[in-house]
């Protein structure tokens, strides 16, 4: 090997075409110089290993990205985000356009199968869900077991794991009709066992479906239904949920979506692979941040505290300003844009509470305040979403399982294309090994604990 500082070899060719675009790099250790095919703005992590690690075990060079802040870890033709310029499209279409005029179902097909349903199919497609919405009556008593106090994300991620069990026939995931079965279970019965959850915490009985009504409305009624014989929600509401469920239908490769897609390589059944993900989306850094902000505004307690507490924020001693930042993001949210209009919507019909203005004074603030403006902290999707489902009447933790329902169709389809793609293995990331190095056992334990059975025994007569 050329010594540091020699002439430079010519560039080692990691696996690159002649004449195909590659990025020449040169490793200052060896002088060598290498070539790796860069394709669709990338280069592809594995052709680091023709280039040694020179560390001991002599592999190949790694990269080093904890929390996946600049990995592509598939292709993907379902959801497209631009962070900087405030982007958002499934298949193609704007989150504007399918939030004005598409409803959840249609986008849930959409993202599933990259076009958009004609008549024949949605009706088959709103029937077959429909059909399903009912759960074994097991699972109702499954649920009737939980605490009173138990929170909902908790029951919901249980019992979808629990579906597993009813539906074996679930695990022949490369069985086409298998696994739209499954998807069509998943999708019809994620909202009644949702509904079932929020009841059992108010201490009401359960609804059973009403097939008479649409998705949202369905739900609305297993949720809020009483002695009426028909439960009839109102149509801004019905409208408001429907807007909601379809900006949160999918939003790429996210922590709850890698954490259903890292599960599903393992080839286990779709109800686990999404029960992981509603574990992932329980984390208050992910979709519990909306009940975050609704905890934060009742600590602020009136717009009045505003100015102080953002000093905390910023002092770093205090919470982070919760239904703020992302990653991707570094403008404001596109939904969160289309939420605000909806919260205004829905607090014309509700009234303005002093929540709502605490909320405001916080975002008017934060937008001009030079910490959230040089980080590119703008508001998030879950920054209003809280208000609205309150100004609903759903209980705070009730908030992520809505978004939990909607966030189930994008699961879906991105579980689906990732079992479809050739190129996807088992998910098994790297790690650099940090500790110590090889060492002799030497017990810690007394001697009771560490001499077996007999040693114990003796321990215990004296
Ligand atoms: N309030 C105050 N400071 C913040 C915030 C915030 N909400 N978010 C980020 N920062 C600061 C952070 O302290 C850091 O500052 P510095 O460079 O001085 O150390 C800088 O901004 C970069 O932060 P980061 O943690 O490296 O950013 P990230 O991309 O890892 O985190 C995030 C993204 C969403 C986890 C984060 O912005 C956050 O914790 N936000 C509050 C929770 C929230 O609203 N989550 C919902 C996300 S959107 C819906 C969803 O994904 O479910």
């Amino acid at each position: 090997m050329p010594k540091p500082g020699a002439s430079e070899a010519p560039a080692k060719n990691a696996s690159a075409p002649p004449g195909a675009a590659a990025l020449e790099i040169r490793d200052t250790r060896t002088n060598e110089s290498y070539s790796l095919p860069v394709v669709d703005g990338s280069i592809r992590a594995t052709d680091l290993k023709k280039i040694p690690s020179g560390d001991a075990d002599g592999g190949g060079l790694m990269s080093y990205d904890p929390a996946f802040l600049n990995t592509a870890a598939c292709r993907s033709a379902i959801t497209y985000i631009d962070g900087d310029k405030g982007i958002l499209r499934y298949r193609g279409y704007p989150i504007e356009q399918l939030a004005e005029r598409a409803n959840f179902l249609e986008v849930a097909w959409l993202l599933r199968h990259g076009e958009l349903p004609d008549q024949k199919e949605y009706d088959k497609f709103e029937h077959d869900i429909t059909y399903h919405t009912y759960v074994h009556e097991n699972i109702r008593k499954f649920l009737e077991g939980f605490r009173y106090d138990a929170h909902p994300m908790a029951m919901l991620n249980s019992a979808v794991a629990a579906l597993a069990s009813f539906y074996p026939d679930s695990r022949n995931i490369f069985d086409a009709e298998q696994r739209n079965i499954s998807i069509i279970r998943l999708l019809a019965k994620v909202p009644t066992i949702a509904a079932f959850s929020y009841r059992h915490v108010k201490g009401l009985p359960f609804v059973y479906p009403d097939n008479d009504l649409s998705y949202v409305e369905n739900f609305l009624s297993m949720v809020a239904r009483m002695s009426e014989p028909k439960y009839e929600a109102n149509p801004v509401f019905v409208k408001a949920l429907e807007i909601l469920f379809i900006l949160h239908a999918d939003h790429e490769q996210n922590c709850s979506t890698s954490a259903v897609r890292a599960v599903g390589s393992s080839h286990v059944d779709p109800f686990s692979a999404i029960s992981a993900g509603i574990a992932a989306l329980f984390g208050p850094l992910h979709g519990g941040a909306n009940e975050a902000v609704l905890r934060m505004i009742g600590e602020i307690g009136h717009p009045k505290n505003v100015p102080a507490f953002i000093e905390e924020v910023k002092g770093g001693k205090g919470q982070r300003l919760m239904g703020f930042g992302h990653r991707v993001y570094k403008s404001y949210d596109p939904r969160a844009r289309i939420v605000k209009q909806l919260a205004d919507d829905v607090f014309k019909i509700v009234g303005v509470d002093k929540d709502l203005e605490i909320a405001l004074e916080l975002e008017r603030i934060a937008l001009s305040d030079d910490y959230f403006v040089s980080r590119k902290l703008y508001p998030n999707v879950d920054f209003y979403t809280g208000l609205i489902y309150r100004s609903m009447a759903f209980p705070t933790e009730f908030f992520t399982v809505l978004f939990a329902i909607a966030r189930t169709s994008g699961w879906l389809s991105q579980w689906e294309e990732m079992l479809l793609d050739k190129e996807q293995k088992i998910a098994r990331p790297r790690q650099i090994y940090v500790g110590p190095g090889e060492r002799e056992y030497k017990s810690k334990l007394s001697a009771a604990r560490s001499g077996g059975k007999a040693a114990k025994k003796d321990a215990l007569r004296q």
